[in-house]
């Protein structure tokens, strides 16, 4: 079988299948130093009424659905040119909007009401649109030592400083308050990256009475972007890179160096959505739940992460509204993933016990698949290791069947296909903590391929497998399109599957919960925002540590 070659032209000539929708603004929130994060649409003289959207090349409606899904029928109803069109859509949002789809901006939330009526409009889905709130952090800065600027990177939930003092050395990596020298009260904290969070060495450096810290990596020649974590008492902080922090150390061994460090952080708590759709049809104590994250992060539009993931589920949702169904079938848009997997976290939370009544709802979900970067440029088919057969490190009991059904779909074709580690990098993390069976696809983010990857899959050995990954250029042109739509007919596969039946996947009990829950404190070694990958370490994601 061939695919289209993926390709870095323009999709714009192709037919716009979606009416185009036009939002009217939300709520003004950025100080004008934000507008990068926040820009309101532009304003239309008169507000356009919202239309309903179309199926993509589809009727609508089309009736109610007369004939029983099958694997093949709904792989056949999926199209490149509606998967284009959706991402196009998305591009637009983030265009609109100052170019990012980040949590609580226009962006976003043009986003998830545009997901929110477009499945509405099928007829097929109950659809809600889930809100929770959360503190939203972002900020620009600027840093200079010794009248040199060096690129300094923000941590999330850090406050704002304006300080110009010297900068002093901590002892050991600030991990102690003990750390601190008496010396550094009223000046920049200097900190080796190491054994504790960031967080432990901004605070501490607050309680220091340090007015600002720098903490620089150990990592060579790579950035150090981080996030604190959540709210806390800290000093003003960046992260520099190993060189430029030692070249400060340096200079400190001749004498006082003096720097400014100037944080423009806002802080503000956002409402954010979930959307949840459910097939009106359906065992619904038997559900087959399938998503992505719908937020990006603030440095581009997010259109492979996870643009790909987002328009794949929802194609596919779109596709199954023609047929019937013997299992319903649940879809999640999850919202700020790129703060810290809080939108499938808040849901399972709402549906686990966790806020009141009890885990019977959780326990209908007979297994979540998971759909973050589908269509990375330099792609690798990765398929989630549910069976722990690659990394030792499996899902919870019927993983295995979910990976082995998607190995399958490839193998099918006489395609290759690899093995995904679980890093809990991405909102499948909340349903194996709840002993929820999982799996999915990723086709990679920074990670470099490997020689061997190049000879299964083609592209550049040498070359992350997402070049573009978090960053501005991960827009239109940053999709494998051979890859999005095989991957797309993968999901179809495997949603026309459970759709019939669960068959090899046994339900989520509480027993399985809580080992689940044991398994989840086991693999918290490996959910650090940091990560390693075929012993490579790697500079982009977000670290606490
Ligand atoms: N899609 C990305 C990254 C990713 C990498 C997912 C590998 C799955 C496997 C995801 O949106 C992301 O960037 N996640 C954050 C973690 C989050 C908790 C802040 C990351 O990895 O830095
Ligand atoms: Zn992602």
């Amino acid at each position: 079988m061939t695919y289209p070659k993926a390709t870095s032209s323009s999709p714009a000539h192709l037919p716009l299948l979606f009416i185009k929708m036009r939002f009217v603004p939300f709520v003004a929130l950025a100080a004008p130093v934000f507008a990068q994060y926040d820009a309101k649409p532009k304003p239309s003289a008169k507000p356009e009424k919202p239309q309903k959207p179309q199926l993509p090349g589809k009727p609508h409606p089309h009736g109610p659905p007369k004939k029983l899904v099958s694997r093949k029928d709904l792989i056949k109803d999926i199209k490149l040119e509606d998967l284009l069109a959706g991402s196009q859509q998305l591009q637009t949002f983030a265009d609109e909007a100052g170019g990012n789809r980040a949590f609580g901006s226009t962006g976003h939330n043009a986003t998830t009401e545009w997901l929110y009526q477009t499945l509405k409009a099928t007829g097929y889905y109950d659809v809600y649109k889930q809100p929770f709130v959360e503190l939203f952090t972002a900020a620009t800065t600027k840093l200079t030592v010794a009248g040199e600027e060096i690129e300094a990177a923000y941590m999330t939930f850090g406050p704002s400083g304006d300080v110009t003092a010297n900068v002093v050395k901590v002892n050991n990596l600030g991990c102690a308050v003990d750390d601190f020298p008496a010396g550094v009260s009223g000046q920049i904290a200097l900190i080796s990256r190491g054994t504790c969070p960031f967080a432990d060495k901004a605070a501490n450096a607050q309680t220091a009475g340090a007015v600002g810290a720098i903490i620089y990596n150990t990592e060579p020649n790579t950035p150090l972007s981080g996030t604190l974590g959540g709210d806390g008492d800290y000093a003003p902080v960046v992260g520099i890179t190993k060189e430029a922090g030692e070249g400060i150390v340096a200079k400190l061994g001749n004498g006082t160096v003096e720097g400014t460090l100037f944080i423009d952080a806002i802080r503000e708590n956002r409402t954010n959505y979930n959307v949840i759709a459910e097939t009106k049809q359906g065992d619904h104590d038997n559900v087959l739940m399938l998503g992505g994250h719908t937020d990006s992060v603030f440095a581009g539009p997010g259109i492979n992460d996870d643009g790909s993931g987002t328009i794949g589920t929802l194609m596919t949702g779109l596709a199954l509204t023609k047929y019937k169904i013997k299992n319903a079938v649940r879809l999640g848009f999850w919202g700020a993933e790129e703060f810290g997997k809080l939108g499938s976290f808040y849901y399972m939370k709402t549906i686990n016990g966790t806020f009141g009544g009890n885990a019977t709802e959780a326990n209908k979900i007979r297994a979540y698949l998971n759909f973050d970067m589908i269509a990375s440029p330099n792609y690798v088919l990765g398929i989630y290791d549910g069976d722990g057969s690659a990394f030792n490190f499996s899902g919870a009991a019927g993983s295995d069947t979910i990976e082995k059904d998607f190995e399958e779909f490839y193998e099918e074709r006489g395609l290759a296909h690899v093995p995904s580690l679980f890093t809990l990098r991405s909102d499948y993390a909340a349903f194996l903590e709840n002993g929820i069976p999982s799996g999915g696809l990723f086709t990679g983010a920074e990670v470099l391929k490997t020689e061997e990857e190049a000879q299964l899959f083609g592209g550049e050995a040498g070359a992350p497998l997402d070049a573009c990954y978090h960053q501005a250029c991960d827009d239109i042109d940053n999709l494998a399109l051979d890859a999005y739509l095989l991957n797309t007919q993968s999901i179809a596969n495997s949603v026309a599957k459970y759709a019939l039946s669960f068959e090899g996947i046994p339900r989520a009990n509480m027993t399985l919960r809580k080992r689940g829950a044991e398994r989840s404190r086991l693999m918290s070694r490996f959910d650090d925002g940091g990560h390693a990958h075929h012993g490579q370490t790697c500079g982009a994601g977000k670290h606490t540590i």
